[in-house]
């Protein structure tokens, strides 16, 4: 496995550009299975996410290629399985992303559960209340959701669950009353920007779905979605971790191809903290001054603050000093961050679904192990403010959602190196295509 070194201190100077949403590509590539005719998917990002993707096409028959322009095409013609096995799913959640596709082009999936995840209870109960709302039979077998349907049929479907509504859930209802007789009205579905491009990648399609970015939906169902090339939206969660990474540091950072029109909270809670930065149309610069205030954030369904930025929210008011709170509306157990961060320093105290955070002047280095995604994120960002030089364990979580973020890093003036964690070599590694490890989680 591979660990980050990094010598903290440098404030961040310079321009970056984010890549394609991961958020954004997963669904459209599992979509794809729904699909007659060739899917041709633009500014995919080179995550281990996708390649977990592709591999579970791949393993249904689907006929996958990685292309040098960074796009990737699919050939479902020769899709023959249905089913979704348990050691690609619980390598990755979004496999999860596959039913709705299976259902709607085959009449049966069979999707493994996916199991326990880091970063709180996830249940897929709303994805199962939509299928069959829409008149599907499903099951639980063996440790596997069973969907089963002769004839899809539009319905009205709620998905609204007890912390909001659910994102990969939307997309997989969605879908699949794409190629439903007749009409579906979705309420409560998701608003985020991926679910809207999702959308507008059936519609390419040939779908017939309006209200999408909204909370409700229509979708006229057709009788099968032909070929289609799409071109994914910029990473707003990348977008907006190098913004903060620009903030922790103090430092003056222009971040290019940000999709600004999904980042309105993110950038609110930056003024508010006292983070100046201009827009442009698809630019965001960042020029932190020293004196930050704290504040009080809560994590919750789009277009509030993303809880994929709530860890990196977290490590910038751990240095800001008086007292900051964080809540987590979407994932109120989302704190495996917290014990990492106040080994280097940071006094944060978890209570119920909120941590409150007594900032500190200066965070110190520390040997830190990362638990998930945007919790590596986090440390990472610590340890470039941090004083001295931290070691950060298990980056594979890193490398599932950030292509290259040490070379983007050290393009602004960071110094991070990333090397063999010896310490760890004798954990069995499968062999992967875009990063070196890979792991069980969210
Ligand atoms: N929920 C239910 N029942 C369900 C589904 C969800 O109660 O059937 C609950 C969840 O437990 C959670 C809330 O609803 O409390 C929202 O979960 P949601 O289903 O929206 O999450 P998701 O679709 O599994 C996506 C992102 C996550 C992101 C969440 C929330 C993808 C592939 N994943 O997950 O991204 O945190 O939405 O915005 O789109 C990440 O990128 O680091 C990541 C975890």
């Amino acid at each position: 496995m591979d660990m980050f070194c990094i010598e903290g201190g440098v404030p961040l100077n310079g321009t970056v550009r984010v890549g394609g949403s991961k958020n954004a590509s997963l669904p459209i590539l599992a979509a794809s299975l729904a699909i007659q005719g060739e899917v041709i998917v633009r500014q995919v990002p080179q995550l281990q996410d996708i390649v977990t993707m592709s591999q579970l096409l791949q393993s249904m028959g689907a006929i996958v290629e990685t292309r040098e322009d960074g796009s990737i095409s699919v050939d479902p013609s020769q899709v023959k399985s249905s089913v979704a096995p348990y050691e690609l799913v619980r390598q990755m959640r979004a496999s999860v992303c596959v039913l709705g596709p299976l259902l709607a082009r085959f009449g049966e999936a069979r999707v493994s559960l996916p199991g326990g995840c880091n970063i709180g209870h996830r249940p897929i109960d709303l994805h199962l209340r939509g299928l069959a709302a829409l008149g599907a039979d499903i099951r639980l077998e063996s440790g596997y959701v069973v969907a089963e349907a002769s004839k899809l049929r539009g319905a009205e479907v709620d998905l609204s669950g007890p912390n909001g509504p659910t994102v990969t859930g939307t997309c997989n209802v969605m879908v699949a009353a794409a190629l439903a007789t007749g009409r579906t009205v979705l309420r409560s579905a998701a608003q985020e920007p991926e679910v809207e491009d999702f959308a507008r990648f059936l519609n390419a399609a040939g779908a017939n779905i309006s209200g999408a970015g909204t909370s409700i939906v229509e979708i006229h169902g057709v009788r099968a979605l032909h070929e289609v090339c799409h071109s994914v939206i910029p990473d707003r969660i990348e977008a907006a971790t190098l913004a903060l990474a620009a903030a922790i540091t103090r430092g003056d950072v222009t971040i290019q191809n940000a999709p600004t029109t999904h980042m309105t909270s993110v950038l609110n809670a930056l003024s508010l903290i006292g983070v100046p930065h201009d827009i442009t149309q698809d630019a965001i610069h960042i020029r932190a001054g020293s004196i930050l205030r704290p504040m009080e954030l809560t994590a919750e369904p789009y277009p509030g603050l993303p809880t994929d930025c709530q860890a990196q929210f977290m490590a910038l008011l751990a240095t800001v000093l008086g007292e900051s709170q964080i809540t987590d509306a979407v994932f109120p157990e989302r704190f495996m961050h917290v014990a990492e961060l106040v080994r280097m320093g940071a006094r944060i105290r978890v209570q119920d679904n909120s941590a409150i955070i007594s900032g500190v002047a200066q965070l110190s280095a520390a040997p830190v192990m990362a638990s998930d995604l945007r919790a590596s994120a986090a440390l990472v960002l610590a340890a470039l403010a941090a004083e001295g030089r931290t070691e950060i364990r298990r980056v594979y979580h890193l490398d599932r959602g950030y292509h290259a973020f040490e070379q983007k890093l050290n393009q602004l003036g960071a110094k991070v190196q990333r090397v063999r964690d010896e310490t760890m070599a004798a954990v069995p590694r499968p062999h992967l295509e875009f990063s070196r490890d890979r792991v069980p989680n969210t």
